[in-house]
């Protein structure tokens, strides 16, 4: 029989962690409950004692959800692991990850400490968590350089101090895959009782080496592995689920099976990636836009004479169908539940007629809506509580004129308008919007999400915009991409905390 590698997903933990990408309660209950149904083995929830907000969310996601298990975030300390532990009392099966920086970086720069005294702390940080649930798993935080023959001792007294899963970090993504292989190797060989724990994976990706780290780990004794959706997380982020998934399942000779249902792989990245604003590289392995399209001659005529000439995955065993592009002006409410149902978002009757309606002004836009034009209606309420709306905008602009925009907000139903110009639309927009919220803030970043599928298509914007010396995310979308982007400020706008 095949040996089973367990998939740990810390999307909502390491991934949640990437500035802008915050989810609330009700959208990580929504991924918590996709992510059972893609079939991982355990969700990470949370870092309770971090914030009031992930405490809460580990306790609802211990309740919205039943196979997984629930795991939650602790540093070696009392006080965490109290939190966590109450934080985990209505899942079903749970999990207290604590852990402890292992390298000498850590050692002298964090903890002004030495390794003995970290061994001690990591120890009666696993026998701590024991009072509260049997499944401990212990990470030493930059395992990645940390010297393999330390690093042994410590798995091997937190494994005789009761840790069932013990978790190698390349914090810094700094490891090669021979090197972090060979680490793993060297643990499966040097620590006593390693039979006792599973060896969990865990990579980062800033030198773009996640998945291949992750793989050699796995090939060296691994069995299970951290990783999030479409790879999100830190700097560069983690080993991406996707990938690990669709090696493990297209190399017959890795023999090693996962519970993944691999077609529910893509609506899982497009959910991730709409709710949390974080658009997918077009070229992503497995769910880029690219992943699947053949553009040179040569590609498109063998892969017309047979798929297997260029293609190592059939799209559809990811979950990509050929019916994505489906609704239109006159599809009924019906076909835009079920498609929101295949896309992970089952609605109540009243958010879903709230959806079709704007749905079906969408489409006298646009004539094909897309999933993504879905998800992003299906997330639009967000909005709906905002202090400040944008009521109209009027713009003029064009080759040899000066752009002018004029601009009606909406602050707490109150009626505001400004007109301003500018040296082009969104400029003159974003002047006119300034005259009215005449605050100090700095327009930091501004991406345009690639139109794709035509001129009528929604165009998304990211900005992030600095004030009080903090920077805030917000997202715009719209078929009129000045409209977009002047809604992408005023979502910054009311982040900000103003007095
Ligand atoms: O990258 C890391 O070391 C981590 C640990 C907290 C598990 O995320
Ligand atoms: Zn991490």
């Amino acid at each position: 029989m095949s040996d089973r590698l367990f998939i740990f997903d810390t999307t909502l933990r390491d991934g949640e962690q990437v500035p802008g990408c915050q989810l609330n309660t009700v959208e990580k209950i929504q991924v918590a409950k996709q992510l059972e149904l893609l079939g991982v083995d355990v969700i990470e929830a949370g870092f309770p004692i971090s914030s009031p907000g992930d405490f809460n969310s580990v306790i609802e996601i211990s309740k919205a959800v039943t196979w997984p298990t629930i795991c939650a975030l602790t540093r070696a300390v009392q006080k965490d692991i109290d939190v966590a532990a109450d934080a985990l009392k209505y899942a079903k099966h749970k999990r207290i990850h604590t852990g402890i920086g292992t390298s000498d970086e850590h050692i002298k720069y964090k903890f002004n400490s030495n390794r003995e005294e970290i061994i001690e702390r990591a120890v009666a940080a696993v026998k701590y968590a024991k009072r509260y649930v049997d499944d401990v798993e212990f990470y030493a935080e930059d395992a990645g350089r940390t010297d393999n023959e330390y690093l042994a001792r410590v798995i091997e007294a937190v494994i005789k101090a009761g840790a069932t899963v013990v978790n190698i970090p390349d914090t810094t993504g700094y490891c090669l895959p021979s090197e972090y292989g060979a680490k793993i190797k060297y643990l499966m060989e040097h620590v006593d009782g390693i039979h006792n724990a599973v060896i969990s994976t865990h990579c980062h990706n800033d030198l773009g080496m996640a998945t291949a780290n992750t793989m050699a780990g796995v090939l060296n004794g691994a069995r299970q592995v951290e990783v999030t959706i479409n790879g999100i997380g830190e700097r560069a982020g983690n080993t991406s689920l996707e990938e690990v998934a669709m090696i493990i399942k297209c190399h017959k000779d890795i023999d090693i099976e996962t519970n993944i249902n691999t077609q529910k792989i893509y609506p899982t990245s497009r959910m991730v990636s709409s709710l949390m604003n974080m658009p997918v590289q077009p070229n992503k392995a497995i769910v880029g836009r690219n992943a699947f399209a053949h553009s040179s001659g040569i590609h498109q005529d063998g892969v017309l004479k047979n798929v297997q000439t260029y293609e190592i995955i059939d799209p559809h065993d990811v979950g990509i169908d050929d019916n994505s592009i489906v609704l239109t002006a006159r599809s009924g409410r019906a076909a835009l539940k079920n498609r929101l149902h295949i896309l992970g978002v089952n609605l109540d009757q009243e958010k879903l007629d709230k959806v079709y309606e704007d749905f079906l002004k969408l489409a006298d836009k646009k004539k094909d809506i897309n999933d993504d034009d879905i998800l992003v209606l299906a997330g639009a309420d967000r909005t709906q509580n905002h202090r400040i709306k944008l009521d109209y905008l009027q713009v003029t602009s064009g080759v040899g004129v000066h752009s002018v925009a004029s601009l009606g907000l909406d602050i707490s139903g109150e009626k505001f308008e400004a007109c301003a110009s500018g040296n082009g639309p969104v400029d003159a927009a974003i002047k006119a919007l300034k005259k009215i919220i005449d605050r100090q803030m700095v327009l930091k970043e501004f991406t345009i999400q690639a139109i794709s599928k035509g001129s009528d298509d929604m165009g998304k914007v990211h900005m992030q915009v600095e004030y009080d010396n903090r920077i805030y995310y917000g997202f715009g979308a719209n078929t009129d991409i000045i409209a977009a982007s002047v809604e992408a400020y005023i979502d910054c706008i009311n982040k900000f905390k103003l007095d």
